[in-house]
């Protein structure tokens, strides 16, 4: 997270150039930066893939990424002309090492020309098989000196096993300081904000524990299927696609204690507490606190969609959740007994990334039930997307003679508060990597410490196939199961009202 920008000349290598991350955002993200003068000085950006093409080919290539995907609309000529004098393309392919010989002269010549003070930024925007592969060869061609940085995207691992295999690796050629293992939720601004909110006001503190806290409810819901994924999420799911990195990072922004400063281990440490003091799962809570789910056909928009088995590159008879739902618990003097239930899929009824954190009741109703029918405990639910917002939840009486009461929101709503647009998650995220501020970034037990946690649901899933798949229409609130995970304790799952705008 930045705080002041003083940027060395940089060289950043995208792997995956002509993919579609970079098309969808890397590219726009950089572009955006250079527009807003977020980019430093001296700049090169060089583009690798495995196909053949001339410089003029690739900027073509992202600008129409650009042009399609980025927040500020298509680019302005002028504008582009000058970014894409800075964008390179050299051919690589990583089965076929000799490439690199030929990324490093493209490498050399742009640090010959930008000083000694040059940093290099390595993006691997390719297949996780190819992460290995690619560190090794750059460290064979000497590009993994101390002045380069090199950023992974998830998923990283499959398990908690090759989690570690793939840090030993990682760790055996760059020291942690170089290594940015990206979580993009950790960059959009409204989770930025949760530290904000819970950091720089004093009145929450006294109630943010489990006296005044009765649960917390995280969820991350999408109106997509899998689309053209589908090859890439039969071997994920959404307990390792979302709940292994985004839905828990937002449960240690929620539940981690007052970080002593603002520095990048010291709050990375204050999470890796929340994921330890996370409660293990035996398999009687696999059974009682865990649901699954798969989408089957439905309607969306006026339109059929397909069912998750008849998806592009899914098998017929797929195991594969498309849907999670599980409650857990944090077993520390903060949090003990105060449920935390997160879920998340493809295909429900509406997108939406929320978190809610519900009050407990005030000890003693002074009021008759006639006047407050509509009694609800207080709210506080944190609007990520697609609504920016934070509302609280409180109890009013509605003018009137009578003394009736109701539940109304107070709002701090993004757009009606600021007029500026807030930057894309990959913006910040690319920008800390140049700054070289990590704090937005996972450290190696972070990622460990979430997978141990998850290891025994991912086993239990994979081990036993689900006899109910599928078990949930597309444009539904998920399966029932779902619902009576949290009815059982006597709540619901929480949502907006669609936004109408
Ligand atoms: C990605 C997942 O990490 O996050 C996708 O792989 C998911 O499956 C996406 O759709 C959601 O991100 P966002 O920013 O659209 O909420």
């Amino acid at each position: 997270m930045k705080t002041s920008i003083n940027l060395n000349p940089t060289i950043v290598v995208i792997f995956g150039g002509t993919g579609d991350l970079n098309l969808r955002k890397l590219a726009p993200a950089l572009y955006n930066l250079y527009s807003d003068g977020f980019m430093p000085e001296k700049y090169a950006i060089i583009g690798t893939a495995r196909k053949k093409l001339s410089d003029d080919d690739f900027r073509n290539t992202i600008m129409e990424g650009v042009n399609s995907f980025s927040r500020s609309g298509k680019v302005k000529k002028e504008k582009w002309d000058k970014f894409a004098e800075h964008v390179y393309y050299t051919s690589v392919d990583v089965q076929a090492e000799e490439t690199f010989g030929d990324l490093k002269k493209n490498i050399e010549k742009h640090q010959q020309e930008f000083g000694p003070n040059t940093q290099i930024l390595y993006y691997l925007a390719v297949a996780p098989n190819l992460f290995p592969l690619i560190a090794t060869c750059l460290s064979k061609y000497q590009l993994a000196e101390e002045n380069t940085r090199i950023v992974i995207e998830k998923p990283f691992g499959r398990d908690l096993e090759t989690a570690k295999e793939l840090n030993n690796i990682l760790t055996s050629i760059f020291t942690e300081k170089q290594i940015y293992r990206i979580d993009h939720y950790l960059g959009k601004e409204t989770v930025q904000n949760i530290m904000a909110f819970r950091f720089a006001n004093s009145f929450l503190e006294p109630l943010w524990n489990r006296t005044y806290i009765d649960h917390v409810q995280i969820s991350v819901t999408e109106q997509l299927g899998v689309g053209e994924r589908g090859g890439y999420y039969e071997s994920a799911g959404a307990l390792r696609d979302m709940i292994q990195n985004h839905l828990l990072q937002l449960l240690c922004l929620i539940g981690m204690e007052t970080p002593v400063n603002f520095d990048a281990d010291e709050i990375r440490n204050k999470k890796v507490d929340v994921l330890k003091a996370m409660r293990p799962f035996s398999p009687e809570d696999i059974r009682f606190s865990t649901v699954r789910g798969q989408y089957t056909k439905g309607w969306v928009e006026g339109k059929e969609v397909p069912g998750y088995r008849h998806e592009t590159g899914v098998d017929p008879d797929s195991n594969t959740e498309t849907f999670a739902a599980i409650k857990f618990f944090v077993d520390n003097w903060r949090w003990q007994g105060i449920p935390f239930y997160v879920r998340t899929g493809k295909r429900l009824f509406q997108t939406s990334s929320l978190i809610t954190i519900q009050f407990k009741d005030v000890p003693h109703h002074i009021f008759p039930s006639a006047v407050s029918e509509h009694w609800q405990q207080n709210r506080l639910i944190i609007s990520i997307q697609p609504e920016m917002s934070i509302r609280l939840q409180v109890q009013a009486k509605r003018p009137g003679l009578d003394m009736v009461l109701n539940p109304v929101d107070m709002v701090f709503d993004y757009k009606g508060t600021y007029s500026a647009q807030a930057p894309e998650a990959y913006e910040t995220l690319l920008l800390d990597v140049m700054t070289g501020d990590q704090t937005q970034f996972m450290r190696a037990d972070q990622v460990e410490s979430a997978w141990e946690l998850l290891m025994p649901v991912v086993n239990a899933w994979e081990n036993k196939k689900s006899l109910s798949f599928p078990n949930y229409t597309a444009d539904s609130w998920g399966p029932e199961d779902a619902e009576a995970l949290i009815a059982r304790d006597g709540f619901h799952w929480f949502t907006l009202p669609l936004n109408k705008d």
